[in-house]
C-alpha cells in the first residue's frame, strides 16, 4: 500500500482538484484507491459523493482507537474508488492528535486498509500543522501544486523548510505548476525557468481552465465532463508521472 497526500499550506492552489482527478485515474486503471478528504470544507467529498449527499463521521472513535477506519470508508458511484469523508470534526484534529499516545497514529489507522486498498491519496487542508506534520511522516511522497507567481513560490518554500525541519527526504516532496495561464507574462517566466524556479518539479504543469472549475458543477472527476480538454490531458500527464514513482 502506498500513501500519497496534496498538501500546500495556501488554499485555493488546486489541491482538491487534482486528488479528485488523480485518484479517479488511479482506480479506472485497475488500482484499489481510496480518497481520505482531510479538509472539513469537504470539497473532494462533494466531487466524489456523486447525487449521494455523502455524511462524514465523527472522527472521535477513530482517534480513540474505539472504530477500526473501515467504519468510515464509504463507496463512491466509481468502481475501485472509495472515500473516506470530510466531517467537521477534523478542525479539530490538531487538538486531537496531540493529545494521541501514539508516535505517528496516521500510520497506525492506515495499517488495516493495506490488505484491500493498494493507494491512499490524502485530501490536506491548507496548514502547517499538527496534522501536516502527521501526513509529512505518513505519506510516501507529498505532491505540491503551485501557482507560478512569487508569492506561492515562497509558500513552497516555506513547505520545502517545515518538512525539511520534520526531517522529510527532499526527494518525497514533489512541486508542480498548478493553474498555469500562459497569457501571463509572469506565469510564462516562472514556468519557463523552472530548474531555477522550482528544481525538483514534475515535468506536468496544470492548465488553468475553465473545464475544472466545471466539477463543482457537475460533481464528477474532469475524465467524465471533459475527457478531449486539455485540463484532463494533463492530469493524465500527471497521473503517468506519479504512477512512475510508485511502487504499486
Ligand atoms: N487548474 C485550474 N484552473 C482553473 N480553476 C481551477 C484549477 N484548479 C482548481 N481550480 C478551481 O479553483 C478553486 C480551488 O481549487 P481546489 O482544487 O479546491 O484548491 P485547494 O484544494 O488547493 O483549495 C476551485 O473552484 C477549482 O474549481
Ligand atoms: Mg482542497
Amino acid at each position: 500500500m502506498q500513501v500519497i497526500a496534496f498538501h500546500n499550506l495556501k488554499g485555493g492552489v488546486g489541491k482538491t482538484s487534482a486528488a479528485v482527478n488523480i485518484a479517479y485515474l488511479a482506480s479506472q486503471e485497475g488500482i484499489s484507491t481510496l480518497l481520505w478528504d482531510l479538509d472539513p470544507q469537504g470539497a473532494a467529498t462533494w466531487f466524489l459523493s456523486g447525487d449521494d449527499q455523502q455524511i462524514g463521521k465523527k472522527l472521535g472513535p477513530l482517534i480513540k482507537g474505539k472504530s477500526p477506519i473501515g467504519d468510515f470508508v464509504q463507496h463512491t458511484p466509481y468502481s475501485r474508488l472509495e472515500l473516506i469523508p470530510a466531517h467537521q470534526s477534523a478542525r479539530n484534529f490538531d487538538i486531537k492528535l496531540n493529545q494521541s499516545n501514539a508516535e505517528n497514529p496516521f500510520k497506525t489507522w492506515l495499517k488495516p486498509l493495506s490488505e484491500e486498498t493498494a493507494l491512499i491519496i490524502l485530501d490536506c487542508p491548507p496548514s502547517l500543522s499538527e496534522l501536516a506534520e502527521q501526513v509529512l511522516k505518513t505519506a510516501n511522497a507529498i505532491y505540491v501544486p503551485v501557482i507560478p507567481t512569487w508569492l506561492s513560490l515562497n509558500s513552497w518554500q516555506q513547505m520545502n523548510a517545515f518538512a525539511k525541519d520534520q526531517k522529510v527526504k527532499p526527494k518525497r516532496m514533489r512541486p508542480f505548476f498548478s493553474m498555469v495561464d500562459r497569457r501571463k507574462s509572469l506565469h510564462r517566466e516562472i514556468v519557463d525557468n523552472r530548474a531555477t524556479a522550482l528544481p525538483r518539479a514534475l515535468t506536468t504543469a496544470i492548465p488553468n481552465a475553465s473545464a475544472i472549475e466545471k466539477m463543482g458543477e457537475h460533481r464528477k472527476p474532469l475524465e467524465l465532463i471533459d475527457r478531449h480538454g486539455r485540463a484532463a490531458r494533463a492530469y493524465r500527464e500527471l497521473w503517468l508521472e506519479i504512477r512512475a514513482k510508485l511502487k504499486l
